[in-house]
Protein backbone atom coordinates (compact mmCIF):
# COMPACT_ATOMS: atom_id res chain seq x y z
CA UNK A 1 0.00 0.00 0.00
CA UNK A 2 0.81 3.70 -0.20
CA UNK A 3 1.38 5.80 2.91
CA UNK A 4 1.69 8.70 3.83
CA UNK A 5 2.55 9.90 7.09
CA UNK A 6 3.64 13.06 8.59
CA UNK A 7 6.73 12.43 11.50
CA UNK A 8 8.66 15.11 13.15
CA UNK A 9 7.05 17.53 11.47
CA UNK A 10 7.52 15.96 7.65
CA UNK A 11 4.85 14.68 5.23
CA UNK A 12 6.40 11.56 4.08
CA UNK A 13 4.93 9.54 1.23
CA UNK A 14 6.13 5.51 0.94
CA UNK A 15 5.28 3.60 -1.50
CA UNK A 16 4.43 -0.22 -1.11
CA UNK A 17 4.33 -0.80 1.98
CA UNK A 18 3.32 -3.93 3.51
CA UNK A 19 -0.15 -3.58 5.34
CA UNK A 20 1.52 -5.74 8.26
CA UNK A 21 4.52 -3.68 9.01
CA UNK A 22 4.82 -1.79 11.97
CA UNK A 23 5.11 2.33 12.77
CA UNK A 24 8.62 1.02 14.41
CA UNK A 25 9.78 -0.21 10.92
CA UNK A 26 8.58 2.44 9.00
CA UNK A 27 10.82 4.67 11.26
CA UNK A 28 13.69 2.67 11.34
CA UNK A 29 13.89 1.07 8.18
CA UNK A 30 12.27 3.17 6.23
CA UNK A 31 12.79 7.35 7.79
CA UNK A 32 16.38 5.96 9.15
CA UNK A 33 14.70 7.68 12.47
CA UNK A 34 17.21 4.63 14.88
CA UNK A 35 15.93 6.83 17.83
CA UNK A 36 12.73 4.27 18.92
CA UNK A 37 14.53 0.81 19.22
CA UNK A 38 13.66 -2.27 18.74
CA UNK A 39 14.07 -4.89 21.45
CA UNK A 40 11.15 -6.97 22.28
CA UNK A 41 8.93 -6.12 19.32
CA UNK A 42 5.84 -7.37 21.51
CA UNK A 43 4.59 -4.31 23.59
CA UNK A 44 6.51 -5.67 26.69
CA UNK A 45 9.12 -2.71 27.19
CA UNK A 46 8.61 0.56 25.80
CA UNK A 47 11.91 0.98 24.46
CA UNK A 48 10.54 1.71 21.22
CA UNK A 49 8.04 4.80 22.53
CA UNK A 50 6.83 7.45 20.23
CA UNK A 51 3.91 9.97 20.32
CA UNK A 52 1.24 9.80 18.58
CA UNK A 53 -0.53 12.77 18.59
CA UNK A 54 0.03 13.24 22.43
CA UNK A 55 -0.80 9.70 23.24
CA UNK A 56 2.97 7.69 23.88
CA UNK A 57 2.52 4.34 22.24
CA UNK A 58 4.97 1.80 21.76
CA UNK A 59 5.48 1.68 18.00
CA UNK A 60 6.10 -2.11 17.54
CA UNK A 61 2.24 -2.51 18.22
CA UNK A 62 0.50 -0.12 16.14
CA UNK A 63 0.63 -0.97 12.27
CA UNK A 64 2.23 2.20 10.61
CA UNK A 65 -1.24 2.17 8.67
CA UNK A 66 -3.27 3.19 11.74
CA UNK A 67 -0.56 6.40 12.12
CA UNK A 68 -2.02 8.01 8.86
CA UNK A 69 -3.65 11.21 9.35
CA UNK A 70 -1.55 11.46 12.69
CA UNK A 71 1.02 13.56 13.91
CA UNK A 72 4.03 10.87 14.90
CA UNK A 73 6.63 12.62 17.06
CA UNK A 74 9.91 10.42 18.21
CA UNK A 75 12.49 11.54 20.21
CA UNK A 76 14.68 13.47 17.43
CA UNK A 77 11.68 15.53 16.59
CA UNK A 78 11.32 15.78 20.67
CA UNK A 79 14.47 17.39 20.77
CA UNK A 80 13.22 21.38 20.37
CA UNK A 81 10.38 20.57 22.84
CA UNK A 82 11.01 21.99 26.07
CA UNK A 83 9.57 19.64 28.14
CA UNK A 84 11.51 16.68 26.31
CA UNK A 85 15.00 19.04 26.64
CA UNK A 86 14.38 19.17 30.31
CA UNK A 87 13.54 15.69 30.82
CA UNK A 88 16.57 14.75 29.01
CA UNK A 89 19.06 17.07 31.05
CA UNK A 90 17.72 15.31 34.08
CA UNK A 91 18.29 12.07 32.87
CA UNK A 92 21.52 12.72 31.79
CA UNK A 93 22.18 15.39 35.60
CA UNK A 94 20.64 12.58 38.15
CA UNK A 95 22.55 9.52 36.18
CA UNK A 96 19.09 8.11 34.36
CA UNK A 97 21.38 6.33 32.11
CA UNK A 98 23.97 3.45 31.80
CA UNK A 99 23.22 1.33 28.70
CA UNK A 100 21.05 4.15 27.19
CA UNK A 101 19.27 1.29 24.89
CA UNK A 102 16.19 2.36 26.78
CA UNK A 103 16.52 5.56 27.46
CA UNK A 104 14.95 7.20 24.52
CA UNK A 105 11.55 4.93 25.25
CA UNK A 106 11.57 6.41 28.97
CA UNK A 107 12.46 10.30 27.95
CA UNK A 108 9.41 9.77 25.12
CA UNK A 109 7.37 8.22 27.80
CA UNK A 110 8.49 10.90 30.69
CA UNK A 111 7.90 13.72 28.42
CA UNK A 112 4.44 12.52 27.64
CA UNK A 113 3.66 12.44 31.14
CA UNK A 114 4.65 15.64 32.22
CA UNK A 115 3.79 17.37 28.90
CA UNK A 116 -0.02 16.05 30.29
CA UNK A 117 0.01 16.99 33.46
CA UNK A 118 3.20 19.08 34.63
CA UNK A 119 2.37 18.53 38.14
CA UNK A 120 2.38 14.50 37.96
CA UNK A 121 2.71 13.27 41.29
CA UNK A 122 5.71 10.92 42.04
CA UNK A 123 3.26 7.69 42.11
CA UNK A 124 1.86 8.67 38.45
CA UNK A 125 5.09 9.16 36.84
CA UNK A 126 5.98 5.82 38.46
CA UNK A 127 2.22 4.52 36.57
CA UNK A 128 3.22 6.34 33.75
CA UNK A 129 6.65 4.61 33.19
CA UNK A 130 5.38 1.16 33.88
CA UNK A 131 5.58 -0.18 30.43
CA UNK A 132 9.72 0.65 30.28
CA UNK A 133 11.61 -1.62 31.13
CA UNK A 134 15.32 -0.79 32.37
CA UNK A 135 18.24 -3.35 32.66
CA UNK A 136 20.65 -0.94 34.03
CA UNK A 137 19.47 1.19 36.34
CA UNK A 138 16.99 -0.10 39.12
CA UNK A 139 15.24 2.43 38.13
CA UNK A 140 15.79 4.79 41.39
CA UNK A 141 17.43 7.39 39.18
CA UNK A 142 14.90 7.59 36.53
CA UNK A 143 12.61 8.20 38.91
CA UNK A 144 14.97 10.85 40.51
CA UNK A 145 15.16 12.34 37.26
CA UNK A 146 11.36 13.00 35.89
CA UNK A 147 11.16 14.28 39.48
CA UNK A 148 14.22 16.47 39.09
CA UNK A 149 12.75 17.62 35.44
CA UNK A 150 9.16 18.25 36.79
CA UNK A 151 10.51 20.78 39.74
CA UNK A 152 12.69 22.54 37.03
CA UNK A 153 10.13 22.97 35.14
CA UNK A 154 7.83 24.52 37.49
CA UNK A 155 11.30 26.99 38.58
CA UNK A 156 11.46 28.13 34.97
CA UNK A 157 7.84 28.73 34.57
CA UNK A 158 7.36 30.65 37.97
S1 LIG B 1 10.11 -3.00 21.11
FE1 LIG B 1 8.09 -2.20 21.35
S2 LIG B 1 7.57 -2.55 23.40
FE2 LIG B 1 9.52 -3.49 23.16
S1 LIG C 1 20.14 2.21 30.86
FE1 LIG C 1 20.49 0.21 30.09
S2 LIG C 1 18.55 -0.66 29.79
FE2 LIG C 1 18.18 1.22 30.79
Amino acid sequence: MNLDLHVNGRDHHLPDVPVWESLLSVLRDRLALYGAKNACEQGECGSCSVMLDDEVVCSCLVMAGQATGRRVRTVEGLEQDRVCAQVRRSMVEKGGVQCGFCTPGFVVAGTGILAADPDADDETIREGLAGNLCRCTGYTKILEAMADARETLHEDAS
